[in-house]
């Protein structure tokens, strides 16, 4: 009989039938006459089942010599079984190696975070890490879809940048062969304003950097950010662009992949409220308070240290801070109108009270945080200029930025999603650094 090469995933399309595969071996035990072998192939999980009355006895032999993530070539018989993950399993009725595996590292016992990510090249193949990888990947198409369904276009900002968007403190410098030297970009923010204005809505999607100490489960060197910018936009509108995006990508990931979800063992309730948007909107004035009085009362959310302080006014909120206001909600809470004084330059002031910027940070529920940063932008000329100079900020590199205001000026507003960082929440991981392939933090460059 003929047998076709089919992917795990697909093996419930094929009940009945004889199917080839190539796949790994993740596991494998055996009872008398039958050798079970815990397979995946990068698609799926599954389980073989070879008896001794169906192979000859030079295969069986091989099968109980097999190691943990040889790779291999089966062909069997798909069979339906309700217990089984996927639906079905495998009578094998062929196993011939490819690839022989030695010694591999990561046994299934339980092994520390530390060994894991040293070993981060080959526990990319175990379950954990396929969810979550996997999990990145369906945002990433949520929002290129999401984006693309709105007309936007992708537009991507170099990485080699000459000034500073956020952070100054928090720049990679980079030597030019001694001559000049450039930095890595922490933001794509400011040429997808050039784009926005030339395209009228774009996004940038990419690494960026940030050359932050912080040793936190939120920060990594190297992350990955979606920034949107839109011309001509406001405040609000941008506000309203930050909700429906993650409530878009949310209800994708919960409609597609709920096997990935599964493993790792999220609390869907946790997630379905976001997908249904309206997300709170607070000041950050009415932080504060939310803040001071749950303090008052003693009310903290169990991650939030008891000797947590309220924030005075014109102070940043720490991480403690955001998840006191992120407990009040079942969903993403909007904080917006941050005191201009502590945040980015570009900021547009408030007209109504300039000592607030038009601006908002997205904080996402279970202590997760800021997963958004976003404002609109200052289009005037002189305000612009001023505000560069009042940061002790060289004028030179930003001649390119203010001609956006000198030609054709309008209001436009734009944020940035950490993709890590949604990641983590989505997935329900404690740290972000299981979120990327390959984390780049202050301890952790290898593999
Ligand atoms: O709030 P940030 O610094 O905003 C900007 O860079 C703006 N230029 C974005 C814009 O308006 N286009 O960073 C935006 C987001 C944060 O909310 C967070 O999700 C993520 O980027 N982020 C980090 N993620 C991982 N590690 C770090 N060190 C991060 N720093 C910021
Ligand atoms: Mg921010």
């Amino acid at each position: 009989m003929a047998s076709t090469q089919t992917p795990i995933s697909k093996l419930s399309e094929h009940i009945g039938q004889d199917v080839t595969l190539s796949a790994w071996l993740t596991d494998k035990s055996g009872k008398g006459k039958l050798i079970f072998l815990k397979l995946r192939d990068g698609s799926g999980f599954v389980q073989g089942v070879l008896s001794k009355n169906d192979v000859s006895e030079d295969v069986f032999e091989a099968a109980r010599h097999l190691t943990q993530e040889s790779s291999l070539k089966l062909t069997g018989t798909v069979r339906a079984d309700e217990r089984a993950p996927g639906g079905v399993e495998l009578s094998l009725s062929h196993v011939e190696v490819v690839g022989g595996s030695g010694e591999y590292p990561i046994t299934p016992k339980e092994h520390g975070i530390d060994f894991l990510q040293d070993h981060r090249h080959l526990w990319l193949r175990h379950r954990r890490p396929w969810a979550v990888l996997r999990l990145r990947d369906a945002v990433q198409r949520g929002l290129a879809d999401f984006f693309h369904g709105r007309g936007f276009i992708r537009f991507d900002s170099p990485l080699f940048t000459t000034n500073a968007a956020e952070d100054t403190t928090e720049l990679f410098e980079i030597d030019l062969f001694g001559e000049n030297s450039a930095y890595l970009s922490q933001t794509g923010q400011l040429h997808a304003e050039a784009g926005a204005l030339a395209f009228g809505k774009v996004y940038t999607f990419g690494p960026t950097f940030r050359a932050e100490k912080s040793k936190t489960r939120r920060h990594l060197l190297e992350f990955w950010m979606i920034e949107p910018e839109v011309a001509p936009s406001d405040h609000a509108a941008n506000m309203q662009l930050q909700e429906d995006m993650v409530a878009f990508v949310v209800r994708r990931v919960l409609e597609t992949c709920a096997e990935e979800l599964g493993i790792l063992g999220r609390d869907l309730d946790k997630l379905r409220p976001a997908a249904s948007g309206h997300f709170p909107r607070v000041t950050y004035t009415e932080a504060l308070e939310i803040i001071r009085s749950r303090i008052e009362s003693g009310d903290l959310p169990p991650n939030v240290a008891p000797d947590t302080q309220p924030v005075a006014w014109g102070e940043d909120l720490g991480a403690p801070h955001e998840t006191i206001v992120g407990s009040q909600f079942d969903r993403p809470v909007m904080i917006e109108r941050y005191p201009a004084a502590i945040k980015a330059f570009y900021m547009q002031p408030d007209p109504l009270d300039p000592r607030v910027a038009l601006c908002d940070d997205m904080i996402a529920p279970e202590g997760y945080g800021e997963i958004i940063g976003g404002s609109q932008r200052i289009h005037d000329y002189h305000l612009l200029k001023n505000r560069i100079e009042e940061q002790g900020l060289p004028l030179e590199p930003f001649e390119w930025y203010l001609d956006l205001r000198r030609f054709g000026s309008v209001p436009h507003a734009g944020f940035g999603m950490g993709l890590e960082r949604f990641v983590a929440w989505i997935s329900g991981i404690d740290h972000i650094r299981e979120a990327v392939a390959f984390p780049r933090m202050l301890t952790r460059m290898y593999p």
